[in-house]
């Protein structure tokens, strides 16, 4: 991943979004280390279809500055293991969670084949270029039965506006494909519910001021504005949506 907008995006805010935690206090850990565009009930919907219970092992894979594990670590007692490429985006998970944190790409997973309960993987495949890669080591990690929880941006139609840099959207015939020649089995899909209430969106949108207030004369925060940006312009012309996806390993 050597697009200096992805390294913007996911490394360096995820750094400074936990110094900004650290100034606000620990309540605006979660939500603001949520960075796949997760929310609430988005987490809720994906905890109860792959029945999250607890001391279950979740590994989430590209987990980012940690919240959604944390998330379901906090409401289902889960035992986390994160696993991040990007190294400041592991200091910031661990500095805010305290969780354990393997840094590594997502398509060469340092456990043990059938060693994990259960999987996520949030806002990660779009950004992966080789996503059966990804999928089939995330799918050789699982135990037989074991469920995985994916949020997926998915494209609606051909993009006619630019996409955030490093960013592939798959179909939906194109994921359902996917899913099934790396050995999964598609269960439930549902759309991204939004809609965050304000207790979590006003700890987020403080978060983000205090990473603007400091930040804002810096490249990678003006690239990683331009990604967020671009998202935005998706999303609002109804070019990709966000799906909610629980698939097992048979
Ligand atoms: C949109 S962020 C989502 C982070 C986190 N899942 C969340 O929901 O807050 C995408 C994450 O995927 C990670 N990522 C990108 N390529 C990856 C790969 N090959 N293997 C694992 N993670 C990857 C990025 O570093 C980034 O942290």
């Amino acid at each position: 991943m050597a697009v200096a907008a992805m390294i913007a995006e996911f490394d360096d805010v995820a750094g400074w979004t936990a110094d900004a935690v650290e100034q606000l206090g620990d309540r605006y850990a979660i939500p603001a280390a949520c960075r796949g565009s997760s929310n609430p009930s988005a987490l809720a919907w994906l905890a109860e279809a792959c029945e999250l219970s607890a001391g279950s092992r979740l590994l989430d894979v590209g987990a980012g500055a940690g919240g959604p594990a944390a998330w379901a670590a906090e409401r289902f007692g889960v035992r986390p293991v994160l696993l991040e490429p990007m190294q400041t985006a592991c200091r910031a998970a661990a500095r805010l969670f305290g969780l354990p944190v393997i840094t590594a790409d997502g398509a060469r997973i340092p456990l043990r084949a059938g060693s994990v309960d259960v999987a996520w993987c949030l806002g990660v495949l779009c950004t992966v270029e080789d996503k059966a890669a990804l999928l089939r080591e995330i799918h050789r990690v699982l135990m037989p039965g074991a469920s995985l929880g994916l949020l997926v941006v998915v494209a609606r139609s051909p993009q006619t506006l630019p996409v955030p840099e490093g960013n592939h959207f798959p179909t939906q015939e194109e994921l359902g494909a996917l899913l099934t020649r790396t050995g999964f089995k598609l269960l439930e899909q549902t759309s991204w519910p939004g809609g965050a209430p304000l207790s979590w969106s006003r700890r987020v949108e403080q978060v983000r001021a205090a990473v603007a207030a400091r930040h804002h004369a810096a490249r990678a925060y003006a690239l990683a504005v331009r990604q967020g940006e671009r998202f935005g312009r998706l999303f609002a012309t109804e070019q990709v949506s966000m799906q909610l996806i629980h698939v097992r390993r048979p």
